[in-house]
């Protein structure tokens, strides 16, 4: 939600800026702005994209060495570019950038606007900027004791960067909630919501904790807290290469990262099997592995597609490690007084690692004496640094809004940790084990091959892509994998789908079969093989089109379907990991042919980092 950038040095701020903004347009890109400084300030805004911004930053003759930038994803005020940050005080002495949410705004603006202080946008940050500066001003603060004092009266959850008119030579930064990462250049240094706009310019970075405050200069960096004094950086080199955030080729991200999986799979299981096959060791989990073993239960929270990996986790655990499960949506659990002891494991699924719910859930979990534990993708970010222990999927960065490599790479890490934990307990024998690992390291490769779907895939889209409506049904396994299907659809070609389990179907969705109702079945092979050819039976009697996800060679539903998409043969556990690829690819083609914009859709932000 909302990206962040700034830079202080002796280059053009305003390419690195725009830049770096359109690296992190995931985040949010209903209206962008940039603040430029030399001596002088110049602030452009504008409601829409990125590139939009550029046009008119262009048309400015007007740059600086200190820039600040935003692209937005509105919470409080419509996108329009009133809102759009850089938002800047009311005397000019402020401009401050933000992402996150001021819960205690209206009171703050009440104050201010009591004292004759007045607003211009609907935004929440708006009141960040004014209370600096009436701070500043009123009580004849330094620019850093006015920012501190107003964090220290602040509520909720922010990244800011905020530039003093009157001090040139410095940008200040401060975290609470919403990520920021320091890039420490040579006489240079860069801020951001994530690494991606930093790693071209250097690969030397700190992440910013919760209380944070920074003061970056060109060539100086000091980092304090809202309560302490100047504290030590930990400067970390991260490795992210430039080429892992471009297209490389590929007309959209989603696309490039569906076809990723291969090596995003072989990247999760790399150095986590050993060489003879003979085990699963995973090192994040090492000092917890027995705390897990003898679990009471299992929590996993989760939002989104991550979630319907949870779900997918569910299953795998209680078959293959025997422990019971439930799966919560972290928005629900942490609102709900959940049950927790100090006997169960919260494990807490997200890409980004910085989803505001998720990372409440966490918290709340571990103020309740459970063990807490991640699967996460960004290295660094929020969950992985409050978790007691986890495992980071390796999937490299997931920029497409609609998650795909993320979901597959989770199941991945769900399924290897069930195993150990199932082996270690006794639920799986030597024989079992080694057939499962031996089947999982051939999963890159037979994800490979189900790639080779893709031009039948964009074939069948044709019939989907007029379709109003769309029904996804699968059992077992496989009906997250209906789920999953069906997020994928409405997220980004807008077609309202369901996703059910397939015997459900009889209880409810059925009335809504009729010839315009496409119903997308994945049946695979697995023990409910014969019960989905009856829902399939069903839906044929009622006039419904029938595109179904079929084990390679599978001789009956061919017969049956309409359209019939075959994916390799392979155990009924790993089934959804290649089911879902069709799926990924056929929103994606539906989305190209209705005209959508795949990699941003709308209303969507890839990191919701408020609740
Ligand atoms: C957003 C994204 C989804 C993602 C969900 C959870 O809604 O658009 O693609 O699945 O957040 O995100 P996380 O980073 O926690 O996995």
């Amino acid at each position: 939600m909302c990206g962040i950038v700034g830079y202080i040095g002796s280059r053009s701020a305003k390419e690195i800026v725009i830049n770096g903004l359109k690296r992190l347009e995931y985040r949010g890109y209903d209206s962008a702005g940039i603040a430029l400084f030399n001596g002088d300030v110049k602030i452009v805004k504008c409601k829409g994209r990125v590139r939009d911004l550029e046009e008119m930053a262009c048309r400015e003759d007007f740059n600086g060495t200190i820039g600040v930038g935003h692209t937005r994803w509105a919470t409080h005020g419509e996108p329009n570019e009133m809102n759009a940050h850089p938002q800047v005080s009311y005397k000019g002495n402020f401009v401050v950038v933000h992402n996150g949410i001021i819960e205690n705004y209206s009171r703050i603006k009440r104050h201010l606007e009591s004292r004759g202080i007045p607003f211009r946008s609907q935004t929440d940050t708006e009141v960040v900027a004014h209370l600096i500066e009436h701070l500043y001003l009123e009580g004849s603060l330094t620019a850093e004791q006015a920012i501190t004092t107003a964090l220290n009266n602040i509520e909720g959850a922010y990244g800011l960067v905020i530039v003093c008119r009157n001090e040139q030579d410095r940008i200040f930064a401060a975290r609470r909630g919403s990520p920021l990462v320091i890039g420490v250049g040579e006489g240079e240094n860069f801020i951001a919501s994530d690494a991606t706009p930093i790693i071209e310019h250097t690969q030397r970075v700190i992440y910013l904790k919760d209380d944070d405050i920074a003061i970056i200069k060109k060539d100086e960096l000091i980092l304090k807290t809202i309560r302490t004094p100047v504290i030590q950086p930990e400067v970390q080199e991260i490795d992210l290469k430039i080429g892992e955030i471009d297209k490389e080729g590929f007309p959209h991200f989603m696309l490039k990262e569906i076809y990723e999986q291969p090596r995003a799979i072989r990247d999760t299981l790399r150095g986590r099997i050993l060489p003879d096959g003979s085990a699963i060791v995973l090192g994040g989990l090492h000092d917890v592995i027995d705390r897990l073993s003898n679990a009471r239960r299992i929590i996993i929270v989760a939002c989104g597609t991550s979630w319907h990996a949870g779900l997918m986790g569910e299953y795998i655990f209680e078959e293959y490690a025997r422990i019971p499960v439930e799966v919560e949506y972290a928005s629900e659990f942490r609102y709900r007084n959940p049950l927790i002891t100090s006997d169960d494991i919260l494990i807490a699924i997200s890409q980004s690692g910085e989803t505001a719910d998720t990372l409440a859930a966490v918290r709340l979990a571990k103020e309740r004496g459970a063990m807490v534990i991640g699967i996460c993708n960004v290295v660094g970010s929020g969950i992985p640094r409050e978790t007691n222990a986890g495992v980071y999927t390796h999937a490299g960065p997931e920029i497409g809004v609609a998650s795909t490599k993320a979901f597959t790479t989770q199941v991945t890490v769900l399924a290897m940790a069930a195993f150990e934990i199932g082996y270690k307990k006794g639920v799986l024998t030597e024989e079992i084990y080694r057939q499962l690992i031996k089947e999982l390291v051939l999963l890159p490769s037979l994800v490979e091959k189900t790639l080779e779907v893709n031009e039948k895939v964009a074939e069948i889209a044709r019939i989907m892509k007029d379709a109003s409506n769309a029904l996804y049904l699968g059992r077992g396994y496989l009906f997250p994998v209906a789920l999953e299907g069906a997020l994928k659809l409405k997220e980004i070609s807008y077609i309202h789908a369901e996703g059910y389990p397939a015997a459900e179907m009889k209880h409810g969705p059925i009335a809504l079969i009729d010839e315009e109702m496409p119903v997308v079945v994945v049946a695979t092979k697995d023990h409910t093989y014969e019960k989905i050819i009856n829902n399939i039976q069903e839906i044929k009697a009622r006039k419904g089109t029938i595109i179904a996800i079929v084990t390679e060679g599978d001789q009956i539903i061919g017969k049956i379907a309409d359209y019939v998409i075959e994916v390799p043969e392979t155990l009924p556990v790993f089934s959804g990991i290649l089911a879902v690829i069709p799926l990924q690819l056929l929103s994606y083609h539906v989305a190209v042919m209705r005209g959508c914009d795949v990699d941003q859709p709308r209303n969507l932000a890839k990191s919701v980092t408020v609740e």
